[in-house]
């Protein structure tokens, strides 16, 4: 095995030796992170047929892959959290036994990797050498895998060094779980679709995938590290490690906001981190930080201070247009990675709700032919670009500020067709962490699994929290109490629809106006009143410059229905009862005093038209 020159961390050596005598791959390379080795790796991926290069003219230094069918998201009932007793990882993860499991994963990956080339990625979380960043070591046989992780992170040397003698890094193992016999020609994308595996060791740090090359499975910094393995760190070390966008708002006179934001999986982070103001909204800018992790740390001045530790974005391309995101189209013209996306003749991509109409013909995500009216979709709903966050127009340069910016508001919001209004800010901390810990949202595509299901998401964290969910909530009481600059808390719900199905609000541009109430809010510039749930904007505080959206619409969309609310709290019971041995009892007395709240309220509550009870 050749180990570069640069590598003088005898236990990192030690590790890739034993490793790769387990998985024994043909070679073992070392990766730098350079251009040369991203092209080498790409042009070899043309060769082999897993990549498709996208034209140079239309999209310059772009490429196009397939996945399995069967392998085309997140896969939660595969995900395990294995502490070493099964109430640190709690109700809602899934556990076995750390010596079961290691002794599982050490038969699965015995000889994995034959026929294959094992790769190392060094890559650090965050920019390299903050006192927010941390480092971990993958091990791959995916070649895709290293050209995600080397847009989506900082690899290769630099890490290496930073790590010196005796740095700790967060090993992560994986592998598709496909190997190669003498002779055995490899499939466009290898993976294991009887066996798949993403486990978590949070008291040694560890991370092993297997079986799966798509996105959080396999890009092991991302959910495995940032978030779950992160968490636990977090948690230990009195910081937080969130399913968060973070962005700037700027305002004409020059004053700078910073909001961290927690949607579920695609539920609209990367557009609301990205969001063009509407026209009307002459010289406001919004800047992205991040647009899917967060991590937040107390400053010495009582403020929280967040990071992304990110380098790049992997974003839901369906739905993403010049209408809808133009930061993001903008994003993505050149270096971008694109997965399981359409092709069109001409050699560019394409996807449901790029443009209004479709192109007369394309090649879908698998391979097929395809035409408007065939009845099927061209894009899988869970297809991603990969994309570099420098190349978006508007990155905050603050992104690569090892201090972080201070975050002033933290939203959460949800998938909600009905019952939930559009905002709503929290009375104090306690109340935030409540309505953070009960958030609902429909189910999308970013899983596999039924789509378009309630569920409770609590933070937008449940499938990514390394730890049991109760501890994670006392957790966020604690630092609330010893912060003395806590951010302001707010809820929104950009997906409340009408009786045919239609979306009451037009969000995303639009979107800018909520966002600017809660920015006023947080200094103390705008009214709100108090609602059964929460303080909420009448129609007056919310900036409708440039709009017609009538005051009715909007008290329907900001309306709170008793008997709504009284089945959305049976259901906060329920998770507060799966629970039990290590719920805070401030969300139990929460619960209470809201149940109280609603029931001095009308029965059909809406801002300023009260209907009588
Ligand atoms: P992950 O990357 O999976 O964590 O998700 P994300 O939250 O970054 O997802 P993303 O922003 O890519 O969400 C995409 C989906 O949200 C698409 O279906 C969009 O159409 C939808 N979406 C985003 N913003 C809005 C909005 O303001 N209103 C409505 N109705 N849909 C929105
Ligand atoms: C999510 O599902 O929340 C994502 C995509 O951000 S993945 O990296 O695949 O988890
Ligand atoms: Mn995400």
């Amino acid at each position: 095995m050749h180990v570069p020159s640069y590598v003088r961390h005898e236990r990192l050596k030690a590790w890739i030796a034993e490793m790769s005598a387990l998985t024994q791959p043909d070679t073992v390379h070392w990766c730098d992170g350079s251009t040369d080795e991203y092209d080498r790796l790409m042009d070899q991926m043309v060769q082999s047929g897993m990549a498709i290069k996208l034209n140079p003219e239309k999209r310059p230094n772009s490429y196009l892959f397939r996945s399995d069918p069967k392998d085309v998201a997140r896969v939660e009932d595969r995900t395990f959290i294995c502490s070493r007793r099964q109430a640190e990882a709690g109700p809602t993860n899934n556990w076995v036994d750390p010596r079961e499991m290691k002794q599982t994963l050490w038969e699965l990956f015995d000889g994995c990797m034959k026929g294959r080339t094992m790769y190392v990625i060094p890559f650090s979380m965050g920019p390299i050498g903050s006192p927010i960043s941390h480092i971990g070591v993958e091990i791959t046989d995916s070649p895709y895998v290293v050209v995600n992780m080397d847009i989506m992170t900082r690899v290769g040397q630099k890490v290496v060094e930073a790590l010196g003698e005796d740095g700790d890094f967060v090993p992560c193992v994986h592998s598709v779980g496909k190997p190669l016999s003498k002779g055995e020609a490899d499939v466009p994308w290898p993976c294991n679709n009887d066996q798949k595996y993403i486990v978590h060791f949070p008291e040694d740090r560890a991370i092993w995938s297997y079986g799966s090359g798509y996105g959080g499975n396999a890009l092991l910094g991302k959910k495995c590290f940032a978030l779950r393995i992160a968490s636990c760190m977090a948690r230990e070390e009195g910081w937080l490690a969130e399913h968060m966008l973070i962005l700037g708002f700027h305002t004409p006179e020059g004053e700078k906001t910073y909001v961290g934001a927690a949607f579920p999986s695609a539920c609209g982070k990367t557009n609301f981190a990205m969001l063009i103001p509407p026209s009307a909204f002459k010289d406001y800018k919004v800047t992205t930080v991040g647009d899917d992790i967060a991590w937040i740390k107390p400053g010495p001045d009582g403020t929280l201070y967040a990071i992304n530790p990110e380098a790049g974005f992997f974003g839901v391309a369906p739905g993403t247009s010049y209408q809808s995101n133009p930061n993001a189209m903008d994003t993505i013209k050149r270096d971008a990675i694109f997965t399981n996306v359409a092709l069109t003749p001409d050699g560019d991509v394409w996807w449901e709700g790029m443009t209004k109409e479709a192109p007369p013909q394309l090649i879908d995500w698998q391979g097929q032919q395809w035409t408007p009216h065939c009845g099927r979709l061209a894009a899988h709903p869970n297809a991603r670009f990969t994309a570099p966050l420098r190349n978006c127009p508007c990155a905050d340069p603050a992104f690569e500020e090892p201090k972080g910016v201070p975050i002033s508001a933290f939203i959460f919001g949800g998938r909600r067709s009905n019952t939930v209004p559009l905002v709503m800010q929290a009375y104090n901390w306690n109340y935030g962490v409540y309505l953070a810990a009960t958030m609902g949202s429909e189910t999308t595509a970013a899983a596999a699994g039924a789509v378009g299901k309630v569920r409770r998401d609590p933070f937008a964290m449940l499938p990514f929290i390394g730890y049991h969910m109760g501890d994670y909530w006392n957790h966020w009481f604690d630092i609330g109490r010893k912060i003395s600059n806590p951010p302001r808390i707010f809820g929104v719900n950009w997906f409340r629809k009408d009786n045919d199905g239609k979306f009451l609000w037009p969000g995303f541009g639009d979107n800018m106006r909520i966002l600017k109430w809660i920015v006023d809010r947080v200094h103390g510039r705008a009214y709100a009143e108090e609602s059964p749930l929460g303080w909420m904007p009448r129609y007056e505080d919310i900036d409708w410059r440039g709009a017609e959206f009538p005051e009715a619409a909007f008290c329907k969309i900001m309306s709170v229905d008793r008997d709504n609310w009284e089945a959305e709290l049976l259901s906060h019971e329920e998770l507060f009862i799966k629970l039990y041995d290590r719920l805070p009892k401030e969300v139990v007395l929460k619960r209470q005093l809201m149940l109280s709240r609603l029931w001095r309220s009308p029965i059909h509550w809406e801002p300023t038209h009260v209907v009588a009870p």
